[in-house]
């Protein structure tokens, strides 16, 4: 009989209640108890530290497919990593923490979270060490290293998809064309994987270098007078500082493409969770579930050739590029980004859409 807690941290995404409701699912099974944390470590932040204990009612599976998160994801006022460290208290906030994983009992702890909580999770890790740590990876932005996918990403893709299949509707009746910009942070997965889906005129990401005039000349090349080129928000051009799609659609519009831009903002991170990202978080649940029964720990679950498996999240921290923590001071994060022999660069560049310069 094990005693598990389990909390999603940093930004949400769909598929957060699905992994939630399959951990309580298998767990009762093994005939565990599952404390949820509510609102990551927040939640571990108070005293008593704001907990449920699960019962096969709480998180029903009809709500399984919605997003949001039913622990929720934290406040941004509250005590945590960023707020703690700009006002120098890092050193009582992780002994809080601590405290309260001691106070409650726990024999493991499944951390559902993105690459900046796993890289916390990692260069804190002193703080987890009375629980075994299982991390989950979860985000949209698809950029954590070690594993080809993430919970969230699947259906922050198809929302992408339905919004430009909305957008390309109205493109036709006005001749023009809509730049859109996607989330991703630094990463231009989200961005590659839509944009190929759709089937855009150009995809820009920040792995890749482009030119204006090219991308210019690209469009009024096409058959066709409307259509949508993905902007990725880590994309940075030189000279200029905002919104990437708003300066290249003011460049566009200079160069006389006729063109509005386009935010589905954080409609990415909603949507009703789609099979794939149900299938990888149910197999992420059972995997996690698995690492627990075998006493692992400081582990993340990892999506690799077709399988899911555990990965030590030392591997995890030193596969990535580490980068400063662009909040946290004296921290690093481990990132992946998308790679040069992403197979999907081929394919969209025999597919006719413009990704940038070529060397
Ligand atoms: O990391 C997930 C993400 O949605 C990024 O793609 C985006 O840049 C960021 O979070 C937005 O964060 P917030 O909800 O705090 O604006």
């Amino acid at each position: 009989m094990k005693r598990i807690g389990i909390m999603t941290t940093g930004g949400d995404c769909s598929g957060l209640n699905t992994v939630t409701e399959r951990v309580v699912t298998g767990a009762m099974r093994r005939g565990w108890t599952v404390i949820g944390i509510m609102d990551g470590t927040d939640g571990l932040c108070t005293t008593p530290p704001r907990t449920i204990e699960f019962t096969p009612d709480t998180l029903p599976i009809e709500c399984a497919r919605l997003a949001g998160s039913y622990l929720h994801n934290g406040h941004a006022g509250a005590l945590n990593y960023e707020t703690a460290a700009e006002s120098g208290r890092l050193d009582e906030f992780n002994k809080k923490i601590r405290q309260s994983l001691r106070a409650l009992k726990l024999d493991a702890l499944i951390l559902v979270g993105g690459n900046g909580s796993l890289s916390l999770a990692w260069e804190n890790r002193d703080i987890y060490s009375d629980v075994a740590l299982v991390c989950i990876p979860k985000t949209i932005d698809m950029d954590v290293p070690l594993t080809d996918n993430t919970i969230g990403f699947d259906t922050a893709v198809e929302q992408i998809v339905s919004f430009c299949d909305q957008l390309i509707l109205t493109a036709r009746s006005h001749h023009r064309y809509f730049v859109v910009q996607t989330m991703g942070r630094d990463c231009g997965n989200l961005a590659l994987n839509a944009g190929v889906a759709f089937g855009a005129d150009a995809i820009l990401i920040p792995e890749i270098k482009f030119d204006i005039d090219e991308l210019v000349y690209h469009i009024q090349e096409q058959h066709r007078d409307y259509g949508i080129i993905l902007v990725a928000e880590g994309v940075k051009i030189r000279g200029h500082s905002g919104r990437p799609a708003d300066i290249i659609s003011r460049k566009l519009t200079v160069a006389g493409v006729i063109n509005r831009t386009a935010y589905p903002e954080h409609i990415q991170r909603a949507g009703d969770t789609v099979a794939s990202d149900r299938i990888l978080a149910t197999s992420m649940a059972n995997t996690a579930l698995n690492a627990i029964d075998n006493n692992e720990t400081f582990v993340m679950t990892a999506y690799q050739d077709g399988q899911c498996r555990t990965v030590a999240l030392s591997e995890f921290f030193a596969a990535g590029e580490l980068a400063a923590d662009p909040k946290i001071s004296g921290m690093r994060t481990s990132n992946a980004y998308v790679s040069p022999d992403n197979p999907l660069l081929d394919v969209a560049y025999n597919m006719g859409i413009y990704i940038g310069c070529e060397s």
